[in-house]
């Protein structure tokens, strides 16, 4: 187990009255207002193409703040992760909830047709990321969509870790083994590690200005 995992699946703690805090999604110390995230909820739910047909699979999903407040409501929500408190925090109750190492998935193939992993894909590394997308690739029906979001942008790396005093703590914190965000990735190294894995159309997607984290991190959508 790397550090990063036993921190989500043991260490976490979850603070029920503050939602987006208990994911992480912090700016400035302070919690990223839910009217900005539910946008990016929106841009989402839009690249993945969801109606009220989709069968929809939030991996990493936490506490359901992706899956749990889209605007059109798939047939069906799966929300996987790690945390049971965090699961145990996710409404409404029609969304099914298992607790499951993405690593590790207990779905059969053909059995969505959109996947969305936000803000997660740092806590694995390229081996464990490309072992995910041929997974993720076997789940999705024909034409399925996968949106990973919120992927740490190896060429902005030092440029974040040099702003605002981070570097020591960044050091300190690779000493321990749990790097601070995680692990970095090239937007090349994401787009062949898709197609390799099968997928006939990846698009990287720029993040808006408006998103919190725009500087450093961008996301994919690929299908099938
Ligand atoms: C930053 S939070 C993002 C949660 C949610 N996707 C969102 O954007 O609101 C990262 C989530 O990934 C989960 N996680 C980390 N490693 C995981 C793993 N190996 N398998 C499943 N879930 C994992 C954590 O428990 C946590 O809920």
């Amino acid at each position: 187990m790397s550090s990063w995992d036993q921190y989500w699946q043991k260490s976490h703690l979850v603070n029920p009255d503050s939602p987006q805090e208990s994911v992480g999604r912090v700016l400035y110390g302070k919690p990223v207002d839910n009217k900005i995230w539910l946008e990016t909820v929106d841009k989402v739910t839009k690249a993945l193409k969801i109606d009220s047909e989709s069968l929809f699979l939030d991996l990493c999903g936490g506490n359901g703040l992706l899956s749990g407040q889209m605007s059109v409501v798939p047939k069906a929500i799966i929300c996987a992760d790690l945390n049971a408190d965090l699961l145990s925090q996710v409404s409404p109750r029609s969304i099914s909830r298992v607790q499951a190492d993405v690593r590790q998935l207990p779905f059969l193939d053909l059995s969505f047709t959109s996947i969305a992993m936000y803000a997660a894909i740092q806590y694995l590394n390229e081996t464990e990321s490309v072992f995910l997308f041929e997974n993720l690739f076997g789940l999705l029906k024909e034409n399925g969509r996968v949106f990973i979001g919120d992927i740490p942008d190896y060429d902005s790396r030092m440029k974040y870790f040099s702003m605002n005093s981070r570097i020591d703590r960044y050091f300190n914190s690779i000493k321990i083994g749990r790097p601070m965000i995680g692990n970095w990735f090239e937007r090349n190294w994401i787009r062949s590690a898709l197609q390799y894995s099968g997928f006939s159309h990846v698009e990287i997607l720029e993040q808006d200005e408006w998103e919190p984290y725009a500087s450093f991190r961008f996301d994919v959508v690929a299908e099938k």
